[in-house]
């Protein structure tokens, strides 16, 4: 089904705790910094950016994936099975602990950060 922005705006607490949005001077999002800026995630290629980010999800952005809305809810649903899968390597780490396990609350989570990405 289609994300609803304005709910996934709402939705989007659950994220802050960790991630900001912020857009050069722009902040969208004020939030931590235990996870990357999610500015501009959608089509952005995994793990790659100003963040240090884990073995793993650097591992599968080196394989050239970007992020789309299915990729999306799959990871936020749980991003180590995500990092295993992607990787065949049931060792592979995720530092996002995390799970958003409503498919639907993170499609409308996606069609926030879409309203939010540049054209
Ligand atoms: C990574 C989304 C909640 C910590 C990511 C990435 C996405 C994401 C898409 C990959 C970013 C990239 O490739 O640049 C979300 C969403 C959340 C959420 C939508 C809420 C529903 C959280 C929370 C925490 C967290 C609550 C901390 C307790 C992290 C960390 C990473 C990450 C540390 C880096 C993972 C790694 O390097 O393995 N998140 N996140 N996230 N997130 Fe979250």
């Amino acid at each position: 089904a289609e994300g609803d922005a304005a709910e996934g705006e709402k939705e989007f607490k659950k994220c802050k705790s960790c991630h900001m949005i912020v857009d050069g001077d722009n902040t969208i999002v004020k939030g931590g910094k235990t996870g990357p800026n999610l500015f501009g995630l959608p089509g952005r290629v995994a793990g790659v950016g100003d963040f240090r980010y884990g073995n793993s999800l650097a591992a599968v952005g080196e394989t050239g994936l970007a992020w789309d809305e299915a990729e999306f809810v799959a990871y936020v649903a749980d991003p180590k099975a995500w990092l295993k899968e992607k990787l065949d390597d049931s060792s592979a780490k995720s530092k996002m602990s995390f799970k958003l396990r409503d498919a639907d609350d993170a499609a409308n989570i996606w069609a926030y950060l879409v309203s939010v990405s540049p054209e």
